[in-house]
């Protein structure tokens, strides 16, 4: 039986508690994580409400600093656990060495399958060698990893993430009938993750043809991605660089319509920036990625204009049925979708993503969303991802 929405909510919402925290208060949740220094450890409290499958999973999920993970985390484990997996759960401290230790401890403990979102797509070629020799399947968890060894990649359709973002412009700028020109600017994601130059190239595709057609003009001329992208998604080196580009480019009152991130992470160091370094009174349409919490607040203030959001509950969901599918022998193609009750969309993709040249990772895309200020309630709060809190601003369902 599939579980409903509402009781994976009920348990992250233990869960995210002590994820946030980052603490170590020794229950199985808490020694599951070890973004915090600890080892990692297996937590087989899983079998409690579902029979034991006598299987062990190995979670390895990037970092703790970044929201998003923390939901990934907490979601995964208690689907595992609920479904009688036992989980050994690590976050890396984004350092990417790190995580290649942690794996290597997951197969050290025997666990019969890996799920892996990776820090740096490339690092971790010999511990996923390591896992092929031992034929322990490995899935990518949201983010790619250029090993050959992987099975199959489990994500949301990251290009879409960037066209959304760009169309959001064209909309908001209603650039198809508005003579411009509009001033723009981009920051991208972390270069060592694989889906940061898709965000990238969705938007910046879209985009194109009004900056070509000189619609849209990039003051700073910073249009390649390496020289917009973010070491790590950080929120200071996001904001660094905003403070440079606007006191080179913007300090003498030129105005700034539109800055582009590809994330919330990095769109709250830019919108930082704003606040302190530009000169104009305008507001700036500012795009993101993930739906955290400090952004949300952000668009019910008209500080960010919207963020795309990805249901990890769902791309969780996805996980754990194609972890069983493969664990049971299963053939794991688009029956996967047909035979499921997900009530969500997904694809089955067999072309779009591949762990080398020629060598296709089949992949199960999940569909992001936009979210405003107009539809956060409908969209956020109505299926149970957040509530609304007493000061009016939306919260994770764990309060
Ligand atoms: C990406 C992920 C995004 C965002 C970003 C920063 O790989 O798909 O949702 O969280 O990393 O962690």
């Amino acid at each position: 039986m599939k579980k409903t929405l509402a009781s994976i909510l009920a348990a992250f919402l233990s869960l995210s508690l002590v994820a946030c925290g980052g603490g170590n208060s020794g229950n199985s949740a808490a020694s599951g994580s070890n973004d915090q220094g600890g080892g990692a450890a297996s937590s087989a409290a899983g079998q409690a409400s579902g029979e034991s499958t006598g299987k062990k999973v190995g979670i390895a999920m990037p970092t703790q600093d970044l929201e998003r993970w923390n939901r990934d985390g907490a979601y995964l484990d208690e689907q595992f656990k609920a479904a009688g997996y036992e989980t050994v759960v690590t976050y890396s401290n984004n350092k990417a060495e790190q995580q290649v230790n942690d794996i290597q401890n997951m197969l050290a403990q025997g666990v019969d399958i890996l799920v892996v979102a990776a820090i740096d797509g490339e690092a971790l070629n010999t511990v996923m060698n390591d896992a092929g020799a031992e034929g322990i399947p490995v899935i990518a968890y949201d983010r790619l990893i250029m090993n050959d060894n992987v099975s199959y990649y489990v994500s949301f359709d990251n290009y879409t993430v960037g066209t959304l973002q760009g169309q959001y412009v064209i909309n908001a700028l209603d650039l198809n009938n508005a003579a411009g020109p509009f001033n723009i600017e981009f920051t991208a994601g972390d270069p060592a993750d694989n889906n940061a130059g898709y965000f990238f190239n969705g938007a910046m595709d879209t985009l194109k043809p009004f900056i070509d057609s000189g619609k849209l003009k990039v003051v700073s001329g910073q249009t390649d991605f390496n020289t917009v992208a973010t070491e790590q998604w950080q929120t200071d080196v996001a904001l660094d660089r905003a403070q440079n580009v606007l006191a080179s480019y913007y300090a003498d009152g030129t105005k700034l319509d539109v800055w582009v991130c590809s994330n919330d992470s990095t769109a709250l160091g830019v919108a930082q920036a704003i606040t302190s370094d530009y000169a104009g009174g305008n507001s700036v349409i500012m795009t993101g990625q993930d739906g955290d919490v400090a952004n949300l607040r952000n668009i019910k203030d008209g500080v960010q204009s919207m963020t795309v959001y990805k249901a990890v509950a769902n791309e969780a969901v996805v996980t754990l049925d194609l972890v069983k599918a493969i664990l049971d022998g299963s053939t794991v193609d688009n029956s996967l979708i047909t035979g499921s009750n997900w009530g969500f969309e997904c694809a089955y993709d067999t072309s779009s993503y591949f762990t080398s040249e020629g060598h296709n990772c089949p992949s199960f895309l999940l569909v992001p969303d936009v979210i405003t200020a107009d539809n956060m309630e409908e969209k956020l709060v109505t299926p149970g991802y957040y509530k609304v809190g007493a000061d009016g601003y939306l919260e994770a369902t764990n309060g």
